[in-house]
C-alpha cells in the first residue's frame, strides 16, 4: 500500500517545494505560540492553501475522496457511513432536480459528486485550492456528471458569484477553516435566494471542554495546528453568528451525541482490534506509513519534507481521537438555517 503513496508523492509537480512549504507552515503556525489565532485569521488564505497543498495526497491515501467524519452504525461500512452523512445534508436541504446549490470548501469533490448523483441538483463546488479543484474536475468528468457540476476557484469569504444565485448552500467540515464565522455565513446569506437554506457540519468544542484544563487546551491547539483551523469555537458562537447575519436557525445539534450505538466517529483514527479495513488511518497504520516514508525520504524516493507532513497529520489525528474519546470536541455539529423571504 505504501507504493501508491510514494508514487503519488514523487509525481507531484510541487515536489521541490514540499520541505520549504512545510517548514514555512511550521515556522509561522506551529511554533511555541502556534502562530496565534490572530495570525492564522489574518493570513488564512496562505494558512489553508499551504496546508492543503501539503496534505491532500495523504488525505486521499488514508481516507479517500471525502475529507470528513461520519456517525457510523454497528455493521455499517466506513464508505456507507460517509455517503449516508452526505445524503443526510442533501435530504435536510431538500435538494432535487432543478435546484442549484453551492458546496463551500468542496475539497477534492467526493461529497459533491455523491450529493449531485443522489439528489439530481446542480451543484457548484467552491474551493480556494487549485490542486484540489483540478482533481475534482477530473473526477466529475469521469463520473459523467459534467452537466450537473461546476467548480469555482474562489475564497468562500468572498465568492465570485452574484447575490441570490443559489437555492441552497452547504458546507461539510469546511466553514471551520474560516477566519470568522460571521464572515463566511454572511457570504452564504448573500449568495442564497430569499427562502434559501443552508446546512453545515461544523467543528465545535462541546460543553465538556474545560478552558481551565491544560490537557483540553493542548488537544484543541494540536487539532488547530495539525488541521489548519484558525479557531475552534463553542456551538453558541456558530448559532449566534448565523442569527446575527440574518438567518433563521431551524436546527442545531451535535450528531455525535445522537448517533445510535455503533462505531464512534473517531474510531478510524484509532483502529479496531481485528479489522484491517481501515488500517491506513488507524494509529498502527499511521506508524507504519510514517516509518516507511522516513525511509523513502532518505532514499530520495519521496520529496524532502514528506515525513514532517506525516508528523503534522499524526499530531492532529492523535488529538482528534483523544478529544473524541473525552467527548470535548465534535466534527458534526449540525446546523440548518433559512434566509427569510
Ligand atoms: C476538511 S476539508 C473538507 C472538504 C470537503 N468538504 C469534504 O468533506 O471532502 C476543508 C476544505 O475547505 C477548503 N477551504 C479552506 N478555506 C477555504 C476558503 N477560505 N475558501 C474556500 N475553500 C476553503 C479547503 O481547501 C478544503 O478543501
Amino acid at each position: 500500500m505504501m507504493t501508491r503513496l510514494a508514487r503519488i508523492l514523487s509525481d507531484r509537480s510541487t515536489r521541490e517545494s514540499v520541505a520549504a512549504r512545510v517548514e514555512d507552515y511550521e515556522r509561522r503556525y506551529g511554533g511555541e505560540s502556534r502562530g496565534g489565532r490572530d495570525e492564522r485569521r489574518t493570513d488564512y488564505r496562505n494558512f489553508e492553501n499551504t496546508y492543503y497543498d501539503l496534505v491532500t495526497d495523504f488525505f486521499e491515501y488514508g481516507w479517500g475522496q471525502s475529507f470528513h467524519f461520519a456517525p457510523r452504525a454497528a455493521n455499517e461500512t466506513f464508505a456507507a457511513s460517509l455517503a449516508r452523512h452526505e445524503h443526510y445534508i442533501a435530504h435536510r436541504l431538500g435538494l432535487a432536480p432543478g435546484m442549484t446549490a453551492v458546496d463551500l470548501g468542496c475539497g477534492v469533490g467526493g461529497p459533491l459528486i455523491e450529493i449531485a448523483r443522489f439528489s439530481g441538483a446542480r451543484i457548484v463546488g467552491v474551493n480556494n485550492n487549485a490542486m484540489q479543484l483540478e482533481r475534482a474536475a477530473r473526477r466529475s468528468e469521469a463520473a459523467g456528471l459534467g452537466h450537473l457540476v461546476e467548480w469555482l476557484k474562489s475564497d468562500f469569504m468572498q465568492v465570485d458569484a452574484p447575490d441570490g444565485c443559489f437555492d441552497a448552500a452547504y458546507s461539510i467540515e469546511a466553514t471551520c477553516c474560516a477566519p470568522d464565522r460571521a464572515g463566511v455565513y454572511g457570504e452564504v446569506f448573500r449568495l442564497l435566494k430569499p427562502g434559501g437554506r443552508f446546512a453545515a457540519y461544523e467543528y465545535c468544542l462541546t460543553d465538556r471542554f474545560d478552558f481551565d484544563d491544560p490537557e483540553h487546551r493542548r488537544l484543541r491547539a494540536d487539532i488547530e495546528h495539525g488541521g489548519a483551523l484558525p479557531d475552534i469555537v463553542r456551538p453558541h458562537v456558530v448559532n449566534d453568528a448565523l442569527r446575527n447575519v440574518g438567518f433563521e436557525l431551524l436546527e442545531a445539534r451535535d450528531l455525535a451525541v445522537e448517533a445510535p450505538p455503533g462505531v464512534p466517529w473517531y474510531q478510524p483514527l484509532v483502529g479496531s482490534g481485528l479489522s484491517f479495513a481501515r488500517l491506513r488511518s488507524s494509529a498502527a497504520g499511521r506508524r507504519v506509513t510514517h516509518g516507511s516514508l522516513w525511509l523513502l525520504e532518505r532514499l530520495g524516493i519521496v520529496p524532502r519534507g514528506t515525513t514532517q507532513v506525516s508528523s503534522l497529520l499524526n499530531l492532529c489525528a492523535a488529538a482528534l481521537a483523544e478529544a473524541g474519546r473525552l467527548g470535548i470536541f465534535t466534527p458534526m455539529y449540525f446546523v440548518h438555517a433559512r434566509k427569510p423571504d
